[in-house]
């Protein structure tokens, strides 16, 4: 990998900013600017707090006790507000907020007026059956806009919501369900995939049933005629029917929960990162503003789904609150044909598009025909996220988009936030590297001991605290120090990361026992439950692969009990029980049956010894290897 970094830096392309991206830019001159912003970072975050409404300003910007951080305090806000009534009350009115295209080709078009009027409807359609402040609620859903409004319900009244994609298995959605005590679950009867339906109702009533925290289930009938729906069970529409337009906003404390966010992390159970509303509201506010210099005239379009965190700061929050026309469409890059993005690229005239590098490799595999047939001349500024984007990748993105649309490669985490890491369009780029920390943010990459590397390679740390960061961990406060006690002084973002002498970050993958598959977090130690609680497996360990498309894959060695042998049919039986166990996104692509795994002599599983043997390469120190 570190060769692979040298020859990539030693090659690398510079590409400066052209004279309209410059001219168009809010933030000309990054140096300066970033050298302000981190002078007096919290001069620098209140002068941002302050484009934004507070229903009662704050009297502290920060209060920091390592690693405990509070963001404006005494200051009351509601980031739902921000996101609607602030523009409902300006000439924004009725400028398109959501535009949703289904994956049948169904359009849905909601001004700030209209999603404003259903969000209120819906905040008091939960007041209705008793939800109040504090209060959980489970969204899962698929790619639809009830997804938002239901989201931004939950925000208006103080409501915590905990999204879950819409892609994980029963037993899956139940544990999040229970770790977080949701007290209702939104769903819809079905979601679609590549023309498929998928049945999403089932999948609920089988973790509700085992859910006795859940006392109301909406569900969102897409399919007419509808299923029946038992007791306690409730049609969306019946739901929402006769519920006023009008719902006062909760004047909420700043650091009030927002949302709990289920991610993985390096033992079995996902963790539920903690996010506010007055920090949390700040950082993807100016993210948005700054790093995609998003104006009135644009319209945005962010391919992730609601389900993950992109889909929370960069299609729900962070637009939102910049009064910008969001698109955001349900499905496949490729389905009913890899020109799908670019169709819709052209017909709604996209002038910001944001997408990742697993979805790019794939459309890369269909040529350069399928962009060149439409029309992307509306594009002016593009966005990465998830994963490192290889150059080649990033080279045939800047290609077929016309080679002068700057793209924001942007790094950051679930636990962030917002962005840390990224370009602005003033930055000069350099394919495959992150740049540069985001103003206010001091980014730095260090050794074990937290010693700065100047230039080279180490561990990507955060200096300061910043006003999106998580405040905890639902129900696991030591899962959240740990993130702050690995490496001194500073929060440890757990990704290997190299930097060059202009101070550019390129980051080169997780340094922990966490896998990304096509840019989704699969924890190693979730898939090795899955696998173990299999009736024919004593023991399985997981390792992340390099893999064409989807940037890695997951590989599994698994140990059988005793008297079970070998078979094709055995491992098809592993990949389905692992499907069933977590979801389609966590089945290994490969599984190999093994007699023995590289253990230390306290028993712990060598993943780093087995990946490198895979890999052909040095596994490093071997001392405290039994066998
Ligand atoms: O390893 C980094 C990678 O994704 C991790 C965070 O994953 P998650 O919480 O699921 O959030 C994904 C969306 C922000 C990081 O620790 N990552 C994210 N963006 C990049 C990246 N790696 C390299 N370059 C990026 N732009």
């Amino acid at each position: 990998m570190a060769e692979q970094i040298e020859t990539l830096l030693k090659t690398s392309t510079v590409y400066r900013p052209t004279e309209k991206t410059l001219s168009e830019a809010y933030i000309k001159d990054y140096e300066t600017a970033y050298k302000e912003s981190i002078a007096d970072p919290e001069k620098f975050w209140d002068g941002i707090a302050k484009e934004l409404e507070w229903f009662s300003p704050w009297n502290q910007v920060l209060e920091w006790k390592y690693p405990w951080a509070k963001w404006f305090l005494g200051g009351k806000c509601n980031i739902s507000y921000n996101c609607l009534d602030r523009h409902v009350n300006s000439w924004r009115k009725n400028k398109v907020a959501v535009i949703w295209v289904g994956e049948k080709g169904e359009e849905r078009i909601f001004t700030y007026a209209e999603l404003s009027r259903q969000v209120n409807r819906c905040a008091n359609a939960l007041k209705s059956i008793g939800l109040k402040k504090g209060d959980v609620v489970t969204i899962y859903l698929p790619k639809i806009p009830e997804q938002i409004i239901a989201m931004l319900a939950c925000a208006r009244i103080g409501v915590i919501h905990s999204v879950i994609y819409s892609g994980f298995s029963a037993p899956a959605l139940e544990s999040r369900i229970k770790d977080a005590n949701a007290k209702m679950i939104i769903t819809a009867d079905c979601g679609y995939d590549r023309g498929k339906s998928i049945d999403l109702k089932k999948v609920v009533d089988e973790a509700v049933s085992k859910s006795p925290s859940i006392e109301k289930m909406v569900v969102v009938r897409r399919e007419k005629p509808g299923n029946t729906l038992k007791e306690n069970e409730i049609d969306w529409e019946e739901w929402m029917e006769g519920q006023s337009t009008n719902c006062e906003a909760e004047q909420l404390d700043s650091e009030t929960p927002l949302y709990f966010l289920y991610t993985s992390g390096t033992t079995g159970k996902p963790k539920g990162v903690v996010h506010v509303h007055g920090g949390y509201m700040v950082g993807t506010y100016i993210t948005t503003k700054y790093i995609f210099d998003l104006k009135d005239e644009d319209v945005y379009f962010c391919v992730a789904d609601p389900g993950w965190v992109t889909g929370h700061s960069y299609i729900v929050y962070g637009p939102l609150l910049n009064g910008a026309t969001v698109l955001t469409a349900e499905g496949k890059p490729d389905y009913p044909n890899p020109g799908r993005w670019w169709d819709l690229i052209s017909k709604y005239g996209v002038s910001i598009f944001y997408t990742t590098p697993t979805a790019i490799r794939l459309l890369m595999k269909y040529g350069e025909d399928w962009p060149g047939k439409y029309d992307l001349s509306s594009l002016r500024v593009l966005g990465s996220v998830g994963e490192p984007i290889n150059p080649e990748a990033w080279e045939w993105f800047h290609r077929v988009t016309g080679g002068d649309k700057p793209i924001m490669d942007t790094w950051w985490q679930t636990e962030t936030g917002s962005i840390l890491v990224s370009p602005l369009p003033c930055v000069p780029l350099k394919p495959g590297s992150a740049t540069r920390p985001f103003l206010g943010i001091e980014a730095d990459v260090v050794d074990k001991e937290g010693n700065s590397i100047g230039t080279g390679g180490g561990f990507a740390v955060i200096k300061k605290p910043w006003p999106s960061m998580m405040r905890t961990i639902h129900k696991d406060p030591d899962r959240y120090l740990g993130y702050w006690n690995n490496i001194p002084n500073c929060y440890t973002a757990g990704d290997v990361c190299h930097k060059d002498e202009d101070g550019y970050f390129w980051f080169m993958g997780r340094a922990d026992d966490v896998v990304k598959v096509a840019g989704n977090r699969i924890g190693t130690a979730e898939v090795e439950s899955a696998l173990v609680s299999h009736d024919a497996v004593v023991e399985a360990a997981v390792i992340g692969k390099p893999h064409k498309t989807a940037g890695e894959m997951i590989k599994a060695f698994v140990i059988l009990k005793q008297g079970q042998t070998e078979s094709s049919e055995l491992i098809k039986n592993l990949k389905a029980h692992v499907q069933t166990e977590l979801g389609k996104i966590a089945v290994p692509r490969e599984i190999d049956i093994v007699t023995s795994l590289p253990k230390t002599r306290s028993g712990k599983i060598m993943r780093r010894v087995l990946k490198a043997k895979e890999l052909g390469q040095d596994p490093g120190d071997i001392s405290t290897l039994e066998e």
